[in-house]
């Protein structure tokens, strides 16, 4: 059989992250046209319409895929409803990019990637951090030992929160449509990044709190995490600062990594002493690590979807952030430290 030209793709919940990222994602490809979305929300309908006039609108997925031919499907609703969206695109026979956090317990996350499994179809999960020019590099210089043995990480990732100027209502600050706050929300790409960067995580403990706005779920948040091996880190978000430090820091025998989002990525060499001979080298490898981001995972996702690279952001690196996150609210709850099946 010949292989497919043009994957006709659709998205589930057309609200920010669709309109921002996956919509123009498969719109301005040549390999996939935008041909619908579901979204039971008459506003957003009226918005797509400016946006992307082509695309058929339906208020919910069900109606569809009762009258579509899709090969690609994006889930870009409330946490809460990720599983409903990615199962029945699934059974649509469709491949599926799954906005983070996967789910919104370990249980949903495992049936959604056993569906795909059972399926033969790709899951990939929206970690896009993974795909900034800055990160990209503090992955191939970890692989290379550039910095030596890594000891210890540190992310940061803090804006003034999803609403006002973000989404397209308030589900974030809901505990039962979100599952969590700024550190579900944010932490979620912090601790992906961790996993990918140091490797598996063997316990957590964690403070997450509602210390500025007045919402239900908790809006900052700080993460020790520590990692099978032997490795420490830390992690910040918050959904109440202006931009201050916004990226990470990796920490070697023989080097660190500064990944400032902001400004630039660093390497620093050089001997270390707390006296007057430690000796500083530094290098500056990029000067815009936070290019890339979603245009680029889009463009990846696309070139899975033909064959053209291989699928990393993976359903079981889906499950393996989300059991450290969970992991992490249930040792604030105790206030214990809490180890990573
Ligand atoms: N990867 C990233 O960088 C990134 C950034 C922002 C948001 N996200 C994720 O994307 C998802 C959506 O967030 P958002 O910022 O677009 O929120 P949003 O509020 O802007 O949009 C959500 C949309 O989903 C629609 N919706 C609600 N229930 C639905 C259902 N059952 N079926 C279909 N549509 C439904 C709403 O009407 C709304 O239009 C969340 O999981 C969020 O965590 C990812």
């Amino acid at each position: 059989m010949a292989k497919k030209t043009v994957f006709s793709a659709a998205t589930i919940g057309a609200g920010a992250i669709a309109q921002h990222c996956h919509m123009p994602g498969y719109a301005k490809s040549p390999h996939t046209e935008l041909a619908a979305f579901a979204d039971p929300v008459s506003a957003r309908h009226k918005e797509i319409k400016k946006l992307f006039p082509d695309a058929r609108g339906y208020k919910t997925h069900e109606e569809m895929f009762a009258n579509e031919q899709l090969d690609v499907v994006s889930v870009c609703t409330p946490n809460k409803f990720h599983k409903d969206g990615v199962l029945a695109a699934l059974e649509a026979g469709c491949h599926v990019l799954c906005e983070k956090p996967m789910a919104t317990t370990l249980k949903e996350a495992q049936v959604m990637r056993d569906a795909a499994v059972k399926a033969r179809k790709k899951l990939m999960i929206g970690f896009t951090h993974r795909t900034f020019a800055g990160t990209q590099k503090c992955k191939e210089l970890l692989k290379q030992r550039a910095i030596g043995k890594p000891f210890m990480l540190r992310v940061r990732f803090a804006h003034g929160g999803p609403l006002p100027g973000w989404a397209k209502d308030d589900w974030f600050y809901n505990k039962e449509l979100a599952a969590g706050g700024a550190m579900l929300d944010m932490g979620i790409h912090a601790i992906d990044l961790a996993l990918w960067l140091m490797g598996p995580v063997e316990a957590v403990t964690a403070k997450t709190a509602t210390i500025v706005k007045r919402i239900e779920v908790d809006d900052n948040a700080v993460l020790l995490l520590e990692f099978k091996s032997g490795a420490l880190g830390y992690i910040e978000v918050g959904w109440t600062s202006k931009p201050g430090f916004t990226g990470l820091e990796v920490y070697g025998t023989n080097g660190s990594l500064i990944c400032d989002y902001n400004k630039e990525l660093q390497m620093c060499g050089g001997k270390a002493s707390a006296g007057q001979d430690s000796v500083l080298e530094w290098k500056t490898l990029d000067k815009s690590p936070a290019k890339g981001g979603w245009p680029a995972e889009m463009v990846e996702w696309i070139d899975i979807l033909r064959g053209k690279r291989r699928l990393t952001m993976t359903a079981q690196d889906g499950i393996d952030a989300l059991a450290v996150a969970l992991a992490a609210y249930k040792s604030c709850d105790k206030g214990k430290r809490v180890t990573i099946a």
